[in-house]
């Protein structure tokens, strides 16, 4: 069908050599000869296997198959030389099916940390070189634009997908954005900067109307990506799924035209997220270019439009034109021969680094970790450990070729576990996953294969038994793990300790600490957990987040010492879950899945679910906390290291427009590591009148300090990254007064600050 295709458009570029070809003519020419009828279709996807699919599906049939799997493919216009382009997720790496039907070969691709372990790196380079891996297994698995980074903001610890996303911060938010954009691009394909905007929990997403105030807005949950945007030059945004104060975010000319392109600068093209929004004029009009993944329906009604007027030629042709821009830049447009071969060997050992930067270290008591030279025998307890997490679920999901365990990391780095305990993990594990799938599969709750798999409840033991894993072995390592994904926010029981994980530890702990051995405790999570009423239990906690495939390997690293831990939280560990702000307005242990709001014709007004008001403002995460002196467990920031470093002599220069700091950092310690310095400022109070206590301005992580060595590290910022933006004028405002900057170690760990007036 397709020869046949391609041999009547040839008879017509022949019998009318003025059709213009996309690669040698002017972008306005190609328009000016192309239908209205290919302009919708241009713009409106192809649709996704499965779902109502589009026309023509000799050819859409055919794009879609290029990369099975892939998220989307555009509408190929071979007569005009417009190619189609495939759009693929995702933040942990490209998720395309390993295996296509009669052909052996397969098509795996590397699992690499998720992005709150890559944002607790701190480490822009190291995130930038992730992204140069991850690019590369786009451009060599043949596809264009991948569907990442993800950046909203951690407004809440329960949104069931923070583990895409960086931080409760958006200046972290947007610099590691900008460094994986920047690392992915540099191969030469897209990314597409996710969800735009204040997409912050999962609960009835499609409909949730977001109330929040402008100031809120443009200083938490629009600065990221205009960070973002401005830095990294992203190919394409991709709108969220909400309303923003009562108009969908696809929809909105206000976010997607006046902030995006007019105020920051934006040139490429907007795409809705899957099946977002409602009315397809209304999103052309407000710039969203291109409805993903499309569906007759939206086709139909778009031509509609076009034909009775309803929507402008002119803003037609203004977002064909964006995206016929975005498809010239692409590697299938450009005609280049992919592999099918990315190394996946070596980006194995990139996202072993990575993971390892990644993990933060909570607590080491007496410096119980690394582990001492004669530590051989682990006692390894917690169903995670012998079924280590690599990722969280849905789009962001790697279809990856194996995971390396706790278990397996602990044995490929030397260390023996306890073989009796293995063998009853493994059983009791088989046992249990086979009854939780065949519970899954029996439901007859419509999304229950959408949601994560519910996880095996942890195993108890006697004393007896217990007493005799304390006398075989040396320590004790117990892992604690959560999954979360697409489509469901978390639960309260999933934020606190189940009964069981609580009794574990306790007799862990009691047992091993009886005989003068130490508990180390991972956290293979996917978001923060409770972890104040039992922390003083172990002796030290790593928090190892999801560390992707290499994930067993990144954390035997640390343990054994091999690495030296550097990161740090982007979030705050708080004492109870209430104790954040947003709780109060979010849907706590709401029903998953609620679909509500004009696309299912039934509208809702219910707190939380219909609408969520932000009525925390700005006072998100430690902006919240220190500002209101609530204590936390865990401060923003907060990482600690097998050594330490002392900060000295700090000095605050204006060059320009800029600030410059200077801090010298010393390993004041016996081994080798890598420090995150964090710049904080407090602004005065002037035309608005309400500021946090502080919010971070800059920060920069060092590299690699031998013990002793000693290193100046300087942070800018920029006069303007000082304002507050005033709701009243509609402005930012730079105040005139005191300006305190702090650096610190982490939020709560200020060591210097210096007073600068303006
Ligand atoms: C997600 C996006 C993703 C898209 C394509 C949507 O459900 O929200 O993040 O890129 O699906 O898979």
């Amino acid at each position: 069908m397709r020869k046949i295709y391609s041999f009547i458009a040839g008879l017509l570029f022949v019998s009318c050599s003025t059709v213009p070809q996309l690669e040698s003519s002017s972008i306005d020419e190609v328009i000016s000869h192309m239908t209205n009828e290919e302009k919708v279709k241009l713009l409106v996807g192809t649709g996704m296997a499965g779902r109502e699919e589009n026309t023509d599906e000799a050819i859409v049939g055919e794009a879609r198959g290029i990369v099975p799997g892939a998220g989307a493919v555009t509408y190929p216009i071979e007569r005009l030389g417009i190619s189609t382009m495939v759009l693929g997720d995702g933040p942990a790496g490209l998720r395309i099916s390993p295996t296509r039907e009669n052909d052996s070969a397969t098509y795996y691709c590397t699992h690499f940390p998720i992005g709150t372990t890559l944002a607790s790196t701190w480490n822009q380079e190291l995130v930038e070189q992730v992204g140069e891996c991850i690019g590369n297994e786009v451009l060599e698995y043949g596809v264009d634009v991948l569907l990442a980074p993800a950046l909203n903001i951690h407004r809440n610890p329960l949104c069931g997908r923070n583990f895409e996303y960086y931080s409760e911060d958006p200046l972290v938010s947007g610099k590691i954005a900008s460094a994986y954009v920047k690392g992915v691009q540099s191969n030469g394909v897209g990314t597409s900067i996710k969800h735009f905007a204040a997409n912050s929990q999962e609960t009835n997403r499609k409909n949730n109307n977001a109330i929040i105030s402008e100031r809120a807005l443009r200083e938490i949950y629009l600065k990221g990506f205009e960070i973002a945007v401005k830095e990294a030059k992203p190919w394409t945004v991709m709108s969220s799924y909400n309303y923003i104060n009562g108009v969908y975010a696809s929809e909105n000319k206000w976010l997607l035209t006046d902030v995006l392109r007019d105020e920051w600068g934006f040139d490429g093209a907007v795409m809705t997220d899957w099946f977002g929004g409602l009315d397809v004029v209304a999103q052309m009009d407000a710039g969203n270019d291109m409805i993903e993944p499309g569906s007759n329906k939206q086709l139909r009604e778009l031509a509609a439009a076009v034909d009775s007027g309803k929507v402008s030629m002119d803003i037609i042709d203004r977002n064909v034109k964006r995206v016929l821009e975005l498809i010239m830049k692409t590697p299938r447009f450009n005609g280049y021969k992919y592999s099918n071969k990315p190394d996946l060997k070596a980006h194995a050992a990139v996202t072993r680094q990575s993971a390892t930067e990644g993990m933060v270290l909570l607590k080491n008591d007496k410096g119980v970790l690394p582990l001492a030279a004669g530590i051989k025998n682990v006692a390894l307890f917690g169903c995670t450990s012998y079924d280590f997490i690599a990722g969280g679920t849905g789009s962001g999901d790697v279809h990856h070729a194996y995971v390396v365990s706790l278990l397996e990391g602990l044995k490929n780095a030397g260390y023996s576990v306890d073989a009796s305990m293995e063998k009853k993990y493994e059983a009791y594990l088989k046992a249990e996953k086979a009854r939780l799938d065949s519970l899954k599969q029996s439901s007859t709750d419509p999304m229950a294969a959408y949601l994560p798999v519910e996880r095996p409840g942890e195993m108890l033991f006697s004393l007896v038994e217990l007493q005799s894993m304390v006398a075989s072995n040396d320590v004790a390592l117990i892992t604690l793990g959560r999954s979360s994904g697409e489509f469901a926010d978390r639960t309260q029981a999933d934020f606190n300790l189940s009964e069981k994980e609580k009794n574990l530890i306790e007799s862990v702990c009691s047992t091993f600490h009886a005989a003068g051995k130490k508990v180390i405790i991972v956290l293979n999570i996917s978001g923060v957990i409770e972890t104040q009423s039992w922390k003083n239990k172990p002796d030290a906690i790593l928090c190892s987040w999801m560390g992707g495939q290499e994930g067993g390997n990144s954390v035997a690293d640390i343990l054994s010492g091999k690495a030296n831990p550097s990161g740090k939280l982007t979030m705050t560990f708080p004492i109870r879950l209430q104790d954040h702000l947003s709780t109060a307005n979010f849907p706590v242990d709401a029903k998953p899945m609620v679909q509500l709001g004009p696309q299912s014709g039934k509208h809702s007004d219910e707190p939380n679910v219909g609408i969520t008001r932000y009525e925390e403002g700005i006072y998100v995460g430690y902006r919240h906390f220190d500002t209101h002196k609530v204590p936390v467990s865990y401060p923003f920031g907060y990482g600690l290291s097998y050594t330490t470093f002392s900060y000295e002599n700090m000095k605050v220069v204006a060059e320009g427009d800029n600030y410059v700091v200077t801090l010298d950092v010393t390993n004041s310690g016996k081994v080798a590591g890598k420090e995150v310095v964090q710049l904080y400022v407090k602004a005065p109070i002037g035309t608005v009148k309400d500021k946090p206590e502080k919010e971070l301005r800059a920060f920069t992580k060092t590299q690699i300090l031998e013990p002793g060595q000693k290193v100046t590290v300087r942070l800018s910022v920029s006069k303007q990254d000082l304002a507050s933006f005033d709701e009243e004028s509609k402005k930012w405002v730079i105040e005139k007064g005191d300006y305190v900057f702090m650096t610190g170690a982490s939020s709560q760990d200020i060591r210097h600050s210096v007073l600068v007036s303006m």
